[in-house]
């Protein structure tokens, strides 16, 4: 899209991009939420605690793993159909990354579809700012902002939008962290943004379903990456809220349950034991667990249905040659 207007200059710092943190509108007692999680039959705990720094760095080595096929088919996918998606998402909008990241993804695209903003949204602030820190003197012309958010709780960006057309990506498949309802909820609101942006839309990324056992090698890897990934949560939770989970006590767990059409992950015990919680006190006993994860997998009939639920009219779908992984706009 052309546009008569001229682009405002962008107003950033001498560092060439900005970082804001945004907490929830609705206040909350987040040590709370976790603890109720915990105390829970059976134990849960969200798995955005998966990423702190080493968690992070985690999940760049599982992209890597050779079990883990979605992120070189996604690769893959954008590769080979980058002019098409470039065509359909337009040049000169704002580019909004969800669960950004090391941002590696993003850049990639940056160069095609020429954004006037970047918009790196994700709840992990120091990846955020290293990676904006490392972008920003490759891409002088485009405003950078980095948005230290928690949106799996809401996608508020208000007041941080300007006008004309927004892109939403949403690589990787972390959708699949939601349900199918919360997505559609999800997705909703970010329709909700392309309202009097027209030329907005969402470039997204969905794993499909199948087989189990390539599903299960995807998320139980020989080498012990996930695993690890899976276990770093409790140290996380150790380092944030003070609690004293043992990390030899429990063991990661990671399969398909084709009948739920997703994948879990949780930690089992492995042993009886008691995990201080702050001023509570929660036994697990040998073999109970803790739900740290569902990957939701969705084949393309079943995405683009979930797509119009939430509002978008027109779509399409490019679908990696196996059929493993799909890649959707969405307008
Ligand atoms: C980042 C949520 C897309 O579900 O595949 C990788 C996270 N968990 N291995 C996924 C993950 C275990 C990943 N997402």
């Amino acid at each position: 899209m052309s546009s008569a207007i001229p682009l405002k200059k962008p107003v950033t710092d001498p560092k060439g991009y900005r970082v804001v943190h945004r907490t929830p509108a609705i206040e909350h007692d987040e040590r709370a939420d976790v603890i109720a999680g915990l105390l829970a039959n059976p134990a849960r705990v969200s798995p955005k605690y998966f990423y702190d720094e080493l968690g992070c760095a985690l999940y760049g080595a599982i992209c890597q793993l050779p079990e883990y096929y979605p992120t070189r088919t996604e690769i893959a996918l954008f590769r080979e159909h980058r002019a098409e998606i470039a065509e359909a998402v337009g040049q000169g909008g704002q580019f909004i990354d969800l669960g950004a990241g090391d941002c590696c993804k993003a850049e990639g695209w940056l160069p095609f579809v020429n954004p006037k903003r970047y918009l790196a949204v994700d709840i992990a602030g120091p990846e955020v700012e290293r990676s904006l820190a490392r972008m920003a003197p490759d891409f002088p012309e485009i405003e950078m902002v980095g948005v230290v958010t928690d949106f799996s709780r809401k996608l508020d960006l208000d007041g941080l939008l300007e006008r004309g057309p927004v892109t939403f990506f949403y690589p990787g498949s972390s959708i699949g962290n939601f349900t199918p309802t919360e997505a559609r909820v999800f997705l909703s609101g970010v329709r909700r943004y392309f309202d009097g942006r027209p030329g907005s839309g969402l470039l997204i990324g969905v794993d499909g379903k199948k087989e189990k056992a390539r599903l299960d090698a995807a998320y139980d890897d020989a080498l012990g990456v996930t695993a690890a990934f899976n276990r770093n949560a409790l140290l996380h939770l150790n380092s944030k809220f003070g609690f004293d989970f043992v990390l030899d006590g429990f063991v990661h767990r990671g399969f398909y349950n084709e009948p739920q059409g997703r994948v879990e992950m949780h930690l089992e015990a492995v042993r009886d034991q008691t995990v201080r919680l702050g001023n509570r006190v929660r036994p697990f006993a040998k073999g109970e667990r803790i739900h740290t994860e569902n990957s939701y997998k969705y084949q393309p009939e079943t995405f683009v249905a979930l797509l119009k639920e939430a509002g978008f009219a027109s779509g399409r779908t490019w679908t990696s040659p196996g059929g493993e992984y799909s890649v959707y706009f969405a307008a």
